[in-house]
């Protein structure tokens, strides 16, 4: 089962409409260049969204996500952004579930499960985030932590098509360390099994699961050329134009 690499920066909170303008300007350039099949995504933050829409304008294949959502409708939620909002702005996917957005902002599982559901019934495509901290891994609750993770997260979601999971241990993200491929490659493999028990074969050997966590020029051919990594999400290394083609670049084998 072959299946197409799905290469995403997470902008975070960095790069206002001007910053984003500045990265475009160098990185529509280079992707011209660009040989190889992978979907690349850029998942600026709300307000920066509608012009970076603007400007793919021209800028072809690169798709837009957002970098969360609520799971309401619209009314009283001071602060908070719908998925038709999204829509209406050209957003294609949406980070959900991501290690900052639970362990600072709290969401839990059942929270990042109802905005799974919101995304997916707005035709968008969610990028579910999981992965365990050190001491998780450490203590040998690895395989239960992301079992409850995608259980739970993912509960009631009926077809996977549209999901992308990306496996981001939280030790490697923006820490410069990064997992090895040997040990990546096991973690994907496991959550293509967890998603095999949940929804079948022809399921999991369809999904796609990204890598995240200090994802580099340097090492990004490595982790994309295991089996069961289909992807990156990228942090720190997609706020310059060259670093984030550099990793698409080490990703046309
Ligand atoms: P990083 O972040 O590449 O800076 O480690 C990845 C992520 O948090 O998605």
């Amino acid at each position: 089962m072959s299946r197409n690499l799905i290469i995403a920066a997470n902008w975070k909170l960095n790069k206002g409409p001007a910053d984003a303008a500045a990265f475009l300007d160098a990185f529509c350039v280079a992707i011209k260049e660009f040989k190889g099949s992978a979907d690349i995504v850029l998942a600026p933050t709300f307000l920066t969204i509608p012009s970076v829409v603007a400007k793919l304008d021209g800028c072809d294949r690169i798709a837009v996500a957002s970098q969360n959502v609520s799971e309401q409708e619209s009314g009283a939620f001071t602060g908070e952004v719908s998925t038709a909002m999204l829509s209406e702005a050209g957003v294609q996917y949406v980070i959900l579930g991501h290690s900052e957005r639970r362990s600072i902002y709290g969401e839990t599982d059942a929270i990042i499960n109802a905005k799974v559901k919101k995304t997916l019934a707005a035709g968008l495509k969610p990028i579910f985030c999981i992965g365990e901290t050190l001491e998780e891994r450490e203590g040998g609750k690895l395989e239960s932590v992301l079992t409850t993770q995608i259980t739970d997260g993912l509960k009631d979601v009926a077809d996977l098509t549209d999901v992308v999971i990306a496996y981001e241990p939280v030790w490697a993200i923006g820490t410069g360390v990064t997992a090895s491929a040997e040990q990546a490659q096991d973690t994907h493999k496991f959550v293509r099994s967890v998603i095999a028990n949940l929804y079948g074969q022809s399921a999991a050997d369809a999904v796609r699961i990204q890598y995240g966590g200090s994802v580099k020029p340097a090492n990004a051919a490595e982790l994309l050329g295991q089996p069961d990594i289909d992807g990156a999400l990228v942090g720190g290394a997609a706020l310059e134009a060259e670093s984030f083609f550099g990793i698409l670049e080490n990703s046309s084998f």
